[in-house]
C-alpha cells in the first residue's frame, strides 16, 4: 500500500514538473547593470532635449493661440482708413489718385463730382463757391436702400432718383423716405498734393449726434 502511494505521489510530481517552466539559468549580477542602463536609455532625456520639446510645445501653444486671438482682437478694432496714417487717396473713375491742384483747375465753384473713397465708395468732392475744396466728402449712396444719389444743380440738392429722397448740399436728409444723411468723410490735401479720405468718426454736425455711418 505504501509503495503504491509512493509511486503514485511521485508519479504527480513527474507530470507536474513536465508543465513547469524550465530553469533559466539567469546570472543575476551580468542582468542587473544591463535592467539600469536600459533604464537609464529609455527615460532619461537630457536638457537640450528637454529644451528642444519645451520649445516646440510653446511654439505649437503659441501658434495655437496666435491663430485664435488675432482675428478675435481684430473684430474689435474700428475699421481703418485703409490708407494708413495719410489717409485713403481719392480716385478717379479710373483709378488715378487725384491730386488737388491739377483738380480744382479742371473745376468751376459749385463743381459736385464723384470720385472712389472710403472702401471704394463714390463719394463727392465738393467745390467751393471760392474754389478750394470742401474739407469733407459726402458719399452718394442713399440711406434709404443704397441708389446712388446724383447732384441736382438746378435745385441745389442731391435728389435720389429711386424713391425720391432729397438732400440738402451738406448731405442732410430734406425728404423721405431716406432715414439718415449722407455719410461724411474727412477730406484732406496731403503733403504731395494728393486728396485723401479719412474717416469722420466726430460729431455729425448736421445732426449734432454720433456718426452713424462707425
Ligand atoms: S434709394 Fe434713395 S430714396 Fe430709396
Amino acid at each position: 500500500m505504501f509503495n503504491l502511494l509512493s509511486a503514485l505521489s511521485m508519479a504527480l510530481v513527474g507530470s507536474a514538473a513536465a508543465f513547469a517552466p524550465a530553469p533559466i539559468n539567469v546570472n543575476r549580477a551580468a542582468v542587473a547593470p544591463m535592467n539600469m542602463a536600459v533604464a537609464e536609455g529609455e527615460f532619461y532625456i537630457d536638457q537640450n532635449r528637454r529644451n528642444l520639446m519645451n520649445l516646440i510645445l510653446v511654439g505649437s501653444a503659441a501658434v495655437t493661440v496666435g491663430g485664435l486671438a488675432v482675428p478675435y482682437i481684430l473684430f474689435f478694432v474700428p475699421p481703418g482708413t485703409g490708407g494708413g496714417a495719410g489717409g485713403t487717396p481719392a480716385k478717379d473713375a479710373l483709378g488715378n489718385e487725384i491730386f488737388a491742384k491739377e483738380y480744382l483747375a479742371s473745376k468751376k465753384p459749385g463743381d459736385h463730382s464723384l470720385a472712389q473713397g472710403l472702401k471704394g465708395d463714390a463719394t463727392y468732392l465738393i467745390v467751393k463757391d471760392d474754389g478750394t475744396l470742401e474739407n469733407y466728402g459726402l458719399n452718394a449712396v442713399c440711406t434709404h436702400l443704397g441708389c446712388v444719389v446724383p447732384w441736382s444743380a438746378a435745385n441745389n440738392k442731391f435728389m435720389c432718383p429711386c424713391h425720391g429722397s432729397q438732400y440738402a448740399p451738406t448731405g442732410a436728409v430734406v425728404r423721405g423716405p431716406a432715414p439718415l444723411p449722407l455719410a461724411l468723410a474727412h477730406l484732406d490735401v496731403d503733403e504731395s498734393g494728393k486728396i485723401v479720405f479719412s474717416t469722420w468718426s466726430e460729431t455729425d454736425f448736421r445732426t449734432d449726434g454720433k456718426p452713424w455711418w462707425i
